[in-house]
């Protein structure tokens, strides 16, 4: 007896063996074909498996490379295509280098940046890209190794410091100022004063032609309360609604925010008025249940600064101990005060959302006769953890670290009830993907709008690699992509090119190609996302910061 012939899972083989040698033959010959074709299926199989998965996020890895060398003077070309009423200067910063002395960062945000300038004008580009000589930056240098500063993550190996981490928050310049610029007028010299900001209470400036950092500003003002330090601020200065872009082309005033910690908390909300930057004119001290984490933008409508508190703060004494930032971030329950601040008479009005809103971008804020409105870019959770690509090098240089990361960040909105303070949410957009970098027609901040571009990671919903730039119309329901797999892009910029229509004129970015390894600068038809003109850049960039659009003649405003 054998076996198989009783095995009734084997049938083709019991039927072989009642078949004349002929017959076994053919059936032979059937079975190889059968098994080639089941091969060749296979194979087809597995090839388009293959091809279903192939990876959209190659030479992800290579934005964290070191990118040291500078282009100063400006390397210049004619454009083809570029729009001739690009008459002015755009600006983005990127990582250039992660470590210094055989000590290597860990979060991206505490490198080392350059600041780039694309001059525009007349089919014309010129561009220059220096490393920010910040204080934190020369300190290092003088010592060859990175220097004491408040850092999101420690260095690998750690900082020697001998007081804990005194010689980091007392001891140290503490101005890494990379993630966005800004200018405002200027009377003293008839221009304008540019400035690099984070989230401290550090403008520094630079001057927008040399890239030569000038240094920390020195305010001629005095809000501050007795026994009281100043410990943070936002990055994101606000421009009067209706008057321009946050902070690029603003043809107001513009509004910002720092911290005070002594015997209580206070978020200061300033005013720095078109014309005198060196004075911040104190519109409210506003007294708040704990130091705020972050308070990296807010919103502004006609009457009202909006400022909302996430529900986390970075406690001092554990920074003073030595420390990290996200070593230090305590979760205050989840509950977010919102804060109103009336921009006339800085009376404060305080409504609470009963959840969480961990925000770091605003995308944008107004108001009606009922409700006072505002749209962000909202994590799913605290994002300040070690499972963040958003924070992380190691996650971010890790495809499976970076692709399991689920903290999505969608764009919600939340109306403020005037008569009752209550707040409601509701979500506009509803993931896998990841929304960020949101930006706006500079004449619709603080008032409705339609349309708002940003990053869009985790584009084909499975890689946090695969970056899209997005564009959606919240009235027309439309969404448009910019899209091309294993590319990565800098913030749109938008720049509006006069015409009346929300949406008519350009998108700026930068956009480096992971397979070739080469930089460029893009300008995209704002209605198409489509490209309008591409310039190779003379090296590659890291990863970037915000962008900025500086323009030499007087912008058109339609409200
Ligand atoms: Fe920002």
């Amino acid at each position: 007896m054998y076996p198989w012939r009783e095995t009734p899972s084997l049938p083709l083989c019991r039927a072989v063996l009642v078949r004349s040698p002929r017959e076994l033959l053919s059936i032979a010959m059937a079975f190889a074909a059968s098994t080639a074709a089941s091969s060749l299926g296979l194979l087809l199989f597995v090839g388009l498996a293959a091809a279903a998965v192939e990876p959209e996020d190659k030479g992800f890895e290579t934005l964290f490379r070191e990118s040291l060398d500078e282009v100063y003077p400006a390397h210049c070309v004619d454009v083809a295509g570029l729009p001739g009423f690009l008459d002015g200067t755009y600006v983005t910063q990127s990582t250039a280098q992660y470590g210094m002395g055989g000590k290597e960062f860990n979060a991206w945000l505490d490198s080392y940046w350059k600041v780039h300038a694309v001059q525009l004008k007349q089919g014309h580009l010129c561009y220059k890209s220096k490393i920010i000589r910040t204080g934190f930056y020369n300190n290092s240098l003088e010592k060859g190794t990175v220097a004491g500063q408040v850092l999101f993550l420690e260095t690998t190996p750690p900082r020697e410091c001998y007081l804990g981490g005194v010689c980091n928050v007392f001891g140290a310049a503490n101005d890494n100022n990379f993630a966005a610029s800004y200018r405002v007028a200027d009377e003293k010299n008839g221009g304008y004063r540019y400035a690099l900001m984070t989230d401290t209470n550090v403008h520094l400036d630079f001057d927008i032609d040399t890239l030569a950092v000038i240094g920390s500003r020195k305010f001629d003002d005095h809000f501050g309360k007795l026994f009281h330090m100043q410990q943070g601020g936002g990055t994101h200065l606000q421009c009067e609604a209706g008057k321009g872009n946050s902070a690029t082309d603003c043809q107001g005033d513009l509004f910002g925010v720092v911290f005070e910690q002594g015997a209580t908390n206070l978020v200061d909300l300033y005013r720095l008025r078109a014309g005198k930057p060196d004075v911040r004119e104190l519109v409210a001290h506003i007294p708040v249940p704990w130091a705020p984490g972050s308070l990296h933008s807010f919103g502004i409508t006609d009457d009202f600064a909006i400022i909302p508190m996430s529900p986390f703060t970075i406690d001092g004494l554990s920074l003073l101990k030595g420390h990290d930032i996200m070593g230090s971030i305590k979760s205050m329950g989840d509950t977010t005060p919102i804060f109103l601040v009336d921009l006339h008479d800085g009376s404060i009005r305080n409504v609470t959302f009963q959840g969480a809103i961990h925000y770091v971008h605003v995308v944008n804020s107004w108001q009606n006769d009922t409700h006072v409105v505002f749209d962000a870019s909202v994590f799913e959770r605290q994002p300040f953890s070690l499972d963040n690509p958003a924070m992380v090098l190691s996650v971010l240089r890790n495809k499976t670290a970076r692709d399991s990361a689920t903290n999505t960040q969608t764009i919600r909105r939340y109306a403020i009830d005037r008569s009752s303070d209550s707040v409601t949410e509701q979500k506009l957009t509803h993931g896998p993907e990841m929304i960020d970098f949101p930006r706006v027609a500079s004449s619709k901040y603080g008032r409705p709008y339609c349309v708002y571009y940003g990053i869009e990671w985790n584009h084909n919903g499975r890689e946090y690699g695969s970056w899209a730039l997005r564009k959606q119309n919240f009235c027309t329901g439309e969404v448009v992509f910019h899209y091309e797999p294993n590319n990565y892009l800098s913030e749109p910029t938008f720049v509006s090119n006069g015409g009346g229509t929300e949406d008519g004129g350009v998108v700026m970015t930068m956009r480096t190609n992971g397979v070739t390894g080469q930089s460029d600068h893009l300008v995209l038809d704002a209605k198409t996302m489509r490209i309008v003109s591409e310039t190779r850049l003379p090296h590659q960039l890291g990863f970037w910061g915000h962008g900025a659009y500086f323009s030499n003649v007087a912008p058109v405003v339609i409200v």
